[in-house]
């Protein structure tokens, strides 16, 4: 067993990377052995959130680390990667060289997206990001994530076709909406299937079925030592 490797990544805060993360552990979790590496020091919110659940739970079926450089998470993933079936890596929001590493280590990257003008100014850079590390990681796959979805609002509406008609990523069809259940189960050390929303939990039961879909094939990703990996970790 290789863990399959799924990194949250945008180079924005706030656009639900540690939200999707803990959802996705959870999901994982009931059927799979899954570590969790945070790497958004000095918030390390994916952390506070497991710090409430512990005690919540005797046995929470989840483990967490946490990485603040690109030798730190490289050799969490040499340790962990045989012993569990999923990592996932909740990263920083803006760029720099653990994100670029995670980029290089992964088999999916998920780039949660929220669908209004403002939130996707800064995408194209990171788009061409993307684009780089996939040159450079064979076996990488990326998927936006739509998260924060208001339906029947006309403008989301049209950010989602401009994205789709304009990028050359392609975005997961089972999209979030925005819901408090999100918010306030995250807040309380929670999956939103530990809540009260029904629509929330099956929202999470979809993507992470879409998800397992996605990486059903990949193959174990192989961090080179070439001086194009080297130079792509430290500038980008
Ligand atoms: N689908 C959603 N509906 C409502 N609130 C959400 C949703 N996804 C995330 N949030 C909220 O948005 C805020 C930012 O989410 P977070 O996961 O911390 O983002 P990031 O890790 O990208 O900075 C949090 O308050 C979170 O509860
Ligand atoms: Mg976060």
């Amino acid at each position: 067993m290789t863990a399959k490797i799924i990194s949250i990544a945008q180079a924005k805060g706030g656009v639900g990377k540690s939200t999707i993360c803990a959802n996705l552990a959870v999901t994982f979790s009931q059927s799979s052995k899954v570590l969790m590496i945070d790497c958004d020091p000095p918030q390390n919110s994916l952390s506070a959130w497991f710090a409430i659940r512990v005690n919540l739970y005797e046995d929470t079926g989840l483990h967490i680390e946490q990485a603040a450089t690109s030798a730190q998470l490289v050799g969490l993933i040499e340790k962990n990667k045989e012993k569990y079936d999923y990592i996932l890596i909740d990263g920083a929001p803006h760029v720099n060289a653990v994100v670029r590493t995670m980029l290089l280590l992964s088999n999916l990257i998920i780039i949660p997206l929220a669908p209004s003008s403002v939130e996707i100014w800064s995408f194209a850079t990171f788009e061409t990001l993307i684009e780089k590390a996939e040159s450079l990681n064979k076996s990488l796959k990326t998927k936006i994530c739509w998260n924060r979805v208001r339906r029947r609002v006309k403008s989301s509406e049209e950010v989602i076709d401009s994205v789709a008609k304009e990028s050359k990523l392609t975005a997961l069809k089972n999209q979030l909406t925005f819901r408090v259940a999100y918010m306030d189960s995250f807040a309380e050390g929670c999956s939103v299937y530990e809540w009260t929303d029904p629509v929330a939990s099956a929202e999470i039961w979809s993507l992470s079925s879409a998800i397992k879909r996605v990486i059903n094939k990949v193959e174990p990703v192989k961090l080179s030592k070439s001086a194009a990996v080297q130079e792509f970790i430290k500038k980008g």
